[in-house]
């Protein structure tokens, strides 16, 4: 396991589209090992594999119940409801805005070892979904927040 030095959100490779993962191999299990690492070391809830400038479409996500890797993920159902909440970023240190998400969500994705999974989602673990898979699209939350707060105003 290693620490991975994790791009800024100024980087243009995470504006690139991340390709599927084909190949459930040993390079990728040390890769979502590496990735867990890291996101732990820098006290995140969510990283994607383009933030340590691997353009392949794996993430992992700890909201605080342990790590669940997602490779090759796939939203499939959103809520209508939605929730306005500040998010932030590993490529953005410090900054946080107001961003819609859906309250549930319902995505599908293979494990490191290749078996296909489903999971739901609600509340953090829905926006953290949507936010990680947004970066295998080259989107990030700034592209999506409605405003972004006022780093004083945060405690
Ligand atoms: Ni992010």
């Amino acid at each position: 396991m290693a620490i991975r030095n994790i791009l800024r959100d100024t980087d243009e490779r995470l504006r690139k589209k991340s390709r599927p993962v084909e190949q459930f191999d040993g390079r990728l299990a040390e890769l979502l090992g590496d990735m867990a690492d890291t996101m732990h070391r820098a006290d995140g809830v969510g990283l994607a594999a383009p933030q340590v400038g691997i353009l392949r479409r794996a993430v992992v996500i700890d909201i605080g119940e342990g790590v669940i890797e997602m490779v090759n993920p796939e939203i499939l159902w959103k809520s209508d409801e939605l929730l306005d909440e500040a998010e932030g970023c590993l490529s953005s240190p410090g900054e946080y805005g107001m961003v819609k998400r859906p309250k549930k969500v319902r995505a599908a994705y293979f494990d490191r070892s290749g078996n296909r999974c489903e999971i739901e989602g609600e509340g953090l673990l829905a926006r953290a979904i949507c936010h990680e898979t947004d970066h295998l699209n080259g989107i990030l939350f700034k592209d999506l927040a409605s405003e972004m707060l006022d780093p004083e105003e945060q405690g």
